[in-house]
């Protein structure tokens, strides 16, 4: 959600801006911007669309070896060049990146205007350039005027601003949205994600909520927005620096659900013990005695976090048996939720820095509650506010449709999952047969990618539809979940889940030849359900594809994709395959920009 770069050294700054920029789309690209200062001077260009249309209007070459950038994900006014940061104040002395949201912006320009501010755009943003400006013709201190502004501001920001009257000088402050600083030698790097820095600089302070930094080539200096200075020594991350490129792929979402293979052995890697058949975890942090006095099992997160939360949940209480259940991160924060010291929390974040998900984690802890994250992204907010949990260790998500961390986060739940029902009662038996299944996954996981071909000509078939439904039951459902998220996602096509079982409660009325359904069928218990479901749908002309197991079904369908079991616990993962694969093709035959939806961005750290 919005990009931010910043660079101060003796290097041109402009390439060092756009190849950050760059690094940085995914989390935003309705416009973007830079702003270059020459010695006693700020250029600021900006451009509408994606980073191309910037790269366009750039001069060749430019001078300036400070500068700013940012890639933007419209909250407050539309798209357009107007509204793309950075902005400045009246005598453009002043640029300013802003990320996030500034909940009082309509009170504060209500103020600026009566004191004589005329605004150009509609942003919140261009608010807080002006506040700081005015701010800034008090002592001409920049850092000051930051804090003495920001005080007055309720909202979500990560910012980062200079000033003409001070070449060489960034200031950033965060408050909820990510910023951190890159300290290089003789000279500084500014992004909102830290794998934008990964290329210059493993050395990283990433600020606090309520902090702001002075940076200078040769120094860095952060204090709180009371001006209470902080000692902060970088930290080393490892990280790899490989955004950039799809690679041989058309595009990152092919190549990150071609990874899974790989990415699901790497979850696994070191944590599977078959002498005790269970799993083991480096960092969540809590003892055996511990983990046995929780009660239940709460996890949050957002969007196909969530899902995979469902998922998971449904999988510690199999393999566990203890009761464990999934919940919105946004709607769990303000409900104003009882916390159980009883109850161990689960918060589930591929790139963690979702606000809602950090938001409850916090509102967790400051009840009194445990909570553990389930994060890709190392060193992020929400892995950072847990203090311990579980990495995914996916590598980087570049296309905005999460996949890979999709798959390792069910795999995650199943490894702990195993872990927690080898404390309790899952007999050692059970626990090798689940390890037996997590070993064969990479493999299997490479036979249905291998199969693509078979679900692209699927996916063609249906990608003419307008809508379509997803059902499942249990684990099933929540895979239809992700399965119509994934499409409509991607695809633009209607796409909604049901439980197969309430379909005769209501959704059965939409059901014609117009409306393909896709069912989810595991060989399970419920098949005879599932394949009920499938006559009903079926004699209402509503064509059907099942995503089944090998055998599972006899019923005709018009499409059948069959799939191995191999465990309860990890088939979800096999499963979700094909799905992945259909909503791919369907956006492809339907000419959407798969990797970069309308809409969305990568990381939602606005409310
Ligand atoms: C869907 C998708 C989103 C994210 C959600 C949470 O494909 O990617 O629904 O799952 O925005 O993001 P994280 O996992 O980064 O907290």
């Amino acid at each position: 959600m919005c990009g931010i770069v910043g660079y101060v050294g003796s290097r041109a700054a402009m390439p060092i801006l756009m190849a950050g920029l760059g690094q940085l789309e995914y989390r935003g690209y309705d416009s973007a911007g830079v702003a270059l200062q020459r010695k006693g001077a700020i250029d600021v260009i900006k451009a509408c669309g994606r980073l191309s249309a910037l790269q366009a209007a750039l001069p060749k070459r430019s001078s300036a070896t400070t500068g700013i950038g940012h890639t933007r994900w419209a909250t407050h006014g539309e798209p357009n060049e107007r509204n793309a940061h950075p902005h400045t104040d009246a005598a453009g002395k002043l640029a300013l990146v802003h990320n996030g949201i500034v909940e009082n912006a309509a009170e504060l320009r209500r103020h600026l205007e009566g004191k004589g501010v005329t605004f150009r755009s509609e942003t919140d943003s261009e608010v807080l350039a002006a506040l700081i400006s005015g701010e800034f013709e008090r002592d001409g201190d920049l850092l000051a005027a930051t804090q003495r502004a920001l005080v007055r501001v309720v909202g979500t920001y990560g910012i980062a601003l200079m000033h003409e009257d001070l070449p060489g000088e960034i200031v950033a402050a965060r408050n909820g949205s990510p910023v951190i600083v890159g300290v290089g030698d003789h000279e500084m790097f500014l992004a909102s994600d830290a794998a934008a820095l990964a290329p210059y600089t493993r050395q990283v302070v990433y600020l606090e909520d309520g902090e702001v930094v002075r940076l200078k080539a040769r120094s860095y200096e952060v204090q709180d927005f009371h001006a209470i200075v902080a000692e902060r020594a970088p930290a080393t991350i490892d990280i790899e620096a490989t955004l950039a490129s799809s690679g041989e792929h058309a595009h990152f979402t092919l190549k990150e659900m071609h990874e899974q293979p790989q990415t699901l052995a790497r979850l696994m890697s070191g944590r599977l013990d078959e002498r005790f058949s269970t799993a083991h975890f480096g960092g969540l942090n809590l003892s055996a005695k511990e983990l046995m006095g929780f009660k239940r099992i709460k996890l949050l997160g957002c969007g196909s976090a969530l899902i995979s939360a469902d998922i998971g949940a449904r999988t510690i209480e199999r393999l566990a048996r203890i009761p464990a259940d999934a919940e919105s991160a946004a709607e769990f924060r303000y409900r104003n939720p009882i916390i159980d010291p009883d109850t161990l929390y689960f918060a589930v974040s591929q790139s963690g820095e979702t606000y809602d998900t950090l938001a409850a984690v916090q509102e967790v802890q400051r009840k009194g509650g445990t909570v553990l994250g389930v994060v890709n992204v190392v060193g992020s907010s929400i892995a950072r506010q847990c203090g311990a949990g579980i990495y995914l260790h996916a590598g980087p998500e570049v296309a905005v449709v999460s996949t890979k961390t999709f798959a390792s986060t069910l795999a995650a739940f199943t490894l702990f999952a195993l872990y927690l029902g080898r404390m309790r009662d899952l007999s050692p038996a059970e626990g090798a047969r689940v390890i037996a299944a997590l070993q064969a996954l990479p493999e299997h996981v490479q036979r249905l990618v291998d199969r693509a071909d078979e679900f692209e000509a699927v996916a063609k078939r249906y990608a003419g539809y307008d809508r379509a439904y997803f059902v499942g039951r249990g684990e099933g459902f929540g895979l239809a979940r992700e399965g119509a998220l994934k499409l409509k996602e991607i695809s633009y096509i209607h796409a909604e889940a049901y439980p197969a079982s309430e379909l005769k409660h209501g959704p059965l009325a939409l059901i014609d030849p117009q409306t393909p359904t896709f069912a989810i069928v595991p060989k399970d218990d419920l098949v005879a359900k599932n394949a009920s479901t499938i006559a009903e749908i079926r004699t209402r002309k509503g064509p059907v594809v099942a995503i089944c197991h090998e055998g599972a079904l006899d019923e005709t369908v018009e499409d059948r994709i069959e799939v191995p079991a191999l465990h309860p616990a990890v088939d979800p993962i096999l499963l979700l395959i094909p799905l992945q694969f259909i909503a791919y093709h369907a956006a492809l035959a339907r000419g959407c920009d798969v990797d970069k939806p309308r809409n969305l961005a990568k990381s939602v750290t606005v409310e």
